[in-house]
């Protein structure tokens, strides 16, 4: 369901940040591992390389370095900080969460904190779910962050799927705002009759790990690729449509769209559907790939620091992905 928001109080993003791990791999190391070219991926998916995280690495560990950057540059202490959500379907431990984990990590010593599951489109989740206790007052420092180590999660000799993806995390501060910043109008979407679209068939309750799972390779990600693609154009394009209706803005006066990065080809549907000028869709996948729910932090956060994104201004976000799920919300810098 569209809603438009409810802006008693405004929310903003007071800081972010944004790591990936150092070992990066290319399409030629790629080539070397399945059968697959340089020129295949850069075609199909506009990708050109991503960053592994390295044995004894978990996504608490990346998850520290962007939330200390996010603090940092939000001017606040790190027992500031009220409340943690950290979007992934990577956690270190299937139990406890992750964000437990961040929370000690970062010495936030007052915080509560919780994971949220919702795939590519977490970080877009984990915006709109932390500005309601920012917005209703409950809360002045909530901590946001979409973190991701998909290598975990693949079959490097699958090309279907290792081609995508890669590590990364990517925080933000959200704050309360005197001024008119913060969400205009979202959406939070599920098609959950698409689950095995893109799924981890073991590991859960329904298939717990076994040797048989280890056998079939069903702890790693399965995916269809065709369909999830057709899915992120037609969707991402109408949800936005509906998205801009229900804020009553025209999609010229959008500024920036930031939508999560999961393939370049996905982006240009959606940019000519829509009619939008190329100039205002960022574009990282080259040097990402797909890092799930650290793609919109990531994004936002090179933005930001290369001083695109201006008080005022009016930016999309938009996150498809696993469930299948989706959310799109148009926020006033
Ligand atoms: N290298 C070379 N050939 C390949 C590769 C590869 N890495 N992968 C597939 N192919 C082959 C296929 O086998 C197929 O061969 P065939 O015609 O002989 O059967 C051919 O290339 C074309 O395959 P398609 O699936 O039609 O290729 P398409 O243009 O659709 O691109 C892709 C595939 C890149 C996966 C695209 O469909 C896509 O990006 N889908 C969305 C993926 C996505 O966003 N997933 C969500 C993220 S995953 C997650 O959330 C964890």
């Amino acid at each position: 369901m569209t809603i438009q928001a409810n802006n008693n109080l405004g929310v903003k993003i007071a800081g972010c940040g944004f790591f990936v791990p150092e070992r990066k791999l290319n399409n030629l190391d790629l080539e070397k591992m399945v059968d697959t070219s340089d020129e295949w991926i850069l075609q199909r998916t506009g990708i050109k390389e991503r960053y592994l995280a390295a044995e004894g690495v978990g996504s608490s560990d990346l998850a520290v370095h962007s939330s200390l950057q996010a603090i940092k540059s939000a001017g606040i202490r790190n027992e500031d900080v009220d409340l943690i959500i950290v979007a992934t379907v990577t956690p270190d431990y299937p139990v406890p969460s992750c964000a437990n984990l961040l929370q000690d990590k970062i010495g936030a010593t007052r915080a509560g904190a919780f994971d949220l599951n919702a795939g590519c489109s977490g970080f877009a989740y984990g915006l709109m779910t932390g500005s309601q206790f920012i917005i209703n007052g409950s809360y002045k420092n909530v901590l946001v962050v979409g973190v991701d180590l998909l290598s975990r999660i693949t079959d490097f000799t699958d090309r279907n799927t290792c081609v995508l993806l890669g590590d990364g995390a990517g925080s933000v501060i959200l704050q309360r705002d005197e001024g008119e910043s913060g969400p205009l109008a979202f959406t939070l979407g599920s098609d959950g009759g698409k689950y095995d679209n893109i799924i981890v068939p073991a590991g859960g309750s329904l298939h717990p790990a076994s040797i048989t799972s280890l056998e079939n390779k069903s702890h790693y990600v399965r995916m269809d690729g065709r369909a999830v693609f057709e899915f992120a154009v037609n969707k991402t394009a109408k949800v936005i449509q509906e998205v801009l209706q229900q804020a009553a803005i025209d999609i010229e006066h959008i500024d920036y769209f930031l939508l999560h990065q999961a393939n370049l080809r996905i982006l240009e549907g959606v940019s000519r559907k829509l009619k939008i000028p190329w100039s205002k869709i960022l574009v990282n996948i080259d040097r990402y790939g797909n890092t799930s729910a650290a793609s919109l932090p990531i994004l936002l956060t090179e933005a930001v620091n290369e001083g695109k994104i201006k008080k005022g201004q009016l930016l999309l976000f938009a996150g498809f992905g696993a469930g299948l799920s989706w959310g799109v919300t148009i926020w006033r810098w």
